[in-house]
């Protein structure tokens, strides 16, 4: 396993496998690897091959944050990182520096910025509101050096997934893009680098947004006409939030899952999504109805 820090190093090697009709496998993260990264990794490597070959980049990408967030203590752990790359048989870890990355941005000499304006406008773009910007930002330059025939990206993120599938189809970027499942814990916590600032007991009650899911699949399932109203889904959603002493609610939605326009009617096939703050730790999950 090879492991660059220089942007154009790493653009020189993909395009010298390009040229030979190599694959590229590309799993994009901000590091803090776990299982559900892992999965990625793998479901990369099934779709180039054993003689493609598979790209993790890690990378704290500093515009994707707002001022009063995580960036300064986004937990990072480079060593654990590569070695559990290696295990999962990446060929290149790609570990950039903002100083190359966006060399300029303090003194105004970085000044290019990819907006997705429809898919944005919801969920995670309503309390993150440059969150998207920094996130098609980085990846369209994480496209241009890595140069992937196939991008794999989580579907714990699912908005992020649609607004990446978007930029690709609109700015014509020529890479197959694939969205891979959750990976939850044994009790159904969706497996996020953000739950290490969890101590026990607040750990306990994150389990609130898996239960949140399963409760509205389940009245769903069980309605007799199949869909019931967001509105009153939304309420009970609210109320098991806010029995749990340390969880806030941020927001539920009820969405069709390609386009996130939110439904009225919530039934199979319809997409929840759901962000908690639980302490100071805000956590985001989402599922099929
Ligand atoms: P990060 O949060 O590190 O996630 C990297 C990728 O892993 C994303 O595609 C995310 O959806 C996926 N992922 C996270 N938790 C997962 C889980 N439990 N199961 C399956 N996949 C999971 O998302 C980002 O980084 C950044 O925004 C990035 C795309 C790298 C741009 O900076």
């Amino acid at each position: 396993m090879r492991r660059i820090k220089d942007p154009a190093i790493m653009q020189r090697l993909a395009l010298r496998w390009r040229s030979r009709g190599v694959r590229i496998g590309f799993v994009p993260t901000m590091g803090y690897l776990h299982a559900g990264h892992l999965s990625l990794v793998a479901r990369a490597r099934q779709a180039v091959g054993s003689r493609g070959r598979v790209v993790v980049s890690i990378y704290v990408n500093p515009t994707q944050f707002g001022p009063a967030e995580d960036l300064s203590r986004y937990p990072r752990d480079p060593k654990r990182d590569l070695a559990l790359c290696r295990d999962a048989g990446t060929d290149v870890v790609f570990m950039p520096e903002d100083a190359t990355m966006y060399s300029g941005r303090e003194t105004g000499r970085y000044s290019t910025y990819v907006v997705e304006e429809s898919l944005t406008r919801s969920m995670e773009g309503v309390t993150r509101p440059t969150h998207f910007r920094g996130v098609t930002t980085i990846v369209a330059k994480l496209f241009n050096l890595v140069q992937p025939n196939v991008a794999v990206f989580g579907e714990k993120d699912w908005q992020q997934a649609t607004v990446v599938g978007r930029m690709v189809q609109d700015l014509n970027i020529p890479l197959q893009l694939v969205v891979a499942p959750t990976v939850r814990e044994p009790d159904g916590l969706a497996m996020s680098s953000r739950n290490k600032y969890l101590d026990p007991v607040r750990r306990a009650q994150a389990v609130v947004l898996w239960r949140s899911l399963n409760h509205v699949r389940s009245r769903v399932g069980s309605s007799r006409s199949g869909r019931v109203s967001s509105a009153v889904l939304t309420r009970e959603v609210a109320s098991m939030i806010s029995k749990e002493p340390d969880a806030r609610m941020d927001y539920v939605e009820f969405f069709e899952p390609s386009t996130l326009a939110p439904q009225p009617w919530v039934m199979r096939g319809t997409r929840m999504a759901l962000a908690v703050l639980v302490g100071p730790t805000r956590l985001i999950d989402n599922g099929l109805i």
